[in-house]
């Protein structure tokens, strides 16, 4: 608790281009859950560096990144939106919390095991102990909520059971954070194959729908998505294609799947494919445009930049000293 209002914590990595998925999944329920909370937005470009990344890159990538978050709706003014590189206590913290978990924890992230047959000539320690640093993110600011995708649910499941572990051992000092996951959107899948995850990292391009996309781009990428031969517009496992279409129409207008399988009664996908593209790309245009003179307005951003680096660090020193009391480290002289 921040006042009287209980604790968001959130982040995304300053790597490839934002997907649909990542603002479905994540940013639009950031922007709906902002009022309710006292909330950190974290553009986490350290857990970026688990996979190689070109330095003037990862650094335009980390400011469109935090810029697309507040062109998404997150007032900066209210919101603390911040770089994680520039508050020390994420990685001082996440050092004291690698001592309390476990190597085989961390042998079974899904996460780790994708990403290193992915980058198998770099199988660094940094991507073993990412969780680590991602519950050090969370636990920092002592989060009540933490609104991610799906894909991130074991991530937070360790978080909790390391935070748990800790205060077993020296009393509560964690609050234990829960997930938050969004009724549409929590999974959206790719568009060429509607078994994988939609990633900003997928090599076909045409299975993901970027949020910089034009219009013309949107449009032609839903017309060749994948579906099947049933012909009918039904929500259920066997038309995982068609399932994923009504998720993303569903997340994107605020109706439910009933409401959209009754919507397209009788119609065909030729017809439904392009009214998805349509209703994201309605979603799409005002975060589009906001982001554009976004990229104008260089002093404003550097301004935000500066004093929510202050916010949270003010925030996160007093969990940050609070652990390193009870672990016995010594005393700091004043
Ligand atoms: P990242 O950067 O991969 O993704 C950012 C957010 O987008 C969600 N997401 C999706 N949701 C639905 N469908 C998809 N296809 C999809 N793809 C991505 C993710 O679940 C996530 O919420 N480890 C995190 C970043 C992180 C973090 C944290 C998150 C670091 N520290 C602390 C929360 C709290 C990650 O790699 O997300």
């Amino acid at each position: 608790m921040i006042g009287d209002e209980k604790i968001l914590f959130s982040g995304m990595q300053a790597t490839g281009n934002l997907t649909l998925g990542n603002y479905l999944g994540a940013l639009k329920n950031w922007v709906s859950l902002a009022d309710e909370y006292t909330t950190f937005y974290c553009v986490v470009d350290e857990h970026s560096i688990t996979v190689r990344q070109d330095p003037a890159e990862l650094r335009k990538r980390a400011r469109n990144l935090l810029m697309l978050y507040i062109a998404a709706g997150i007032d900066p003014e209210k919101n603390c939106i911040y770089y994680q590189s520039h508050v020390s206590g994420h990685a001082e913290l996440a050092w004291i919390l690698n001592c309390f978990t476990y190597m085989g924890e961390l042998q079974r992230m899904t996460q780790f095991k994708d990403k290193s047959a992915k980058h198998a000539d770099n199988i660094n320690a940094g991507l073993f102990t990412y969780p680590v640093l991602m519950a050090a993110d969370i636990l920092l600011y002592q989060a009540d909520v933490v609104p991610v995708g799906k894909d991130q649910q074991q991530h937070l499941e360790i978080t909790r059971d390391i935070a748990q572990r800790f205060n077993s051992i020296y009393g509560d000092v964690f609050t234990i954070p829960e997930g938050y996951y969004g009724k549409a959107g929590a999974r959206i899948m790719s568009l060429q194959d509607p078994d994988k995850k939609m990633s900003k990292s997928d090599e076909n391009t045409n299975g993901s729908i970027y949020l910089m996309d034009d219009p013309d781009t949107i449009m032609r990428k839903f017309k060749r998505a994948v579906t099947d031969s049933v012909g009918s517009i039904a929500y259920n496992e066997e038309q995982a294609g068609i399932r994923n279409l009504i998720d993303i129409y569903c997340a994107c207008t605020d109706k439910t799947p009933e409401e959209v399988v009754r919507e397209f009664d009788g119609k065909g996908y030729g017809e439904f494919k392009p009214a998805v593209g349509e209703a994201v790309v309605s979603r799409l245009k005002p975060l589009q445009d906001e982001f554009h003179r976004l990229e104008k307005e260089k002093g404003y951003i550097d301004s935000i930049i500066k004093n929510n680096a202050e916010k949270a660090s003010y925030y996160s020193n007093k969990t940050l000293r609070k652990v390193q009391k009870k672990i016995g480290f010594p005393e700091r002289i004043r």
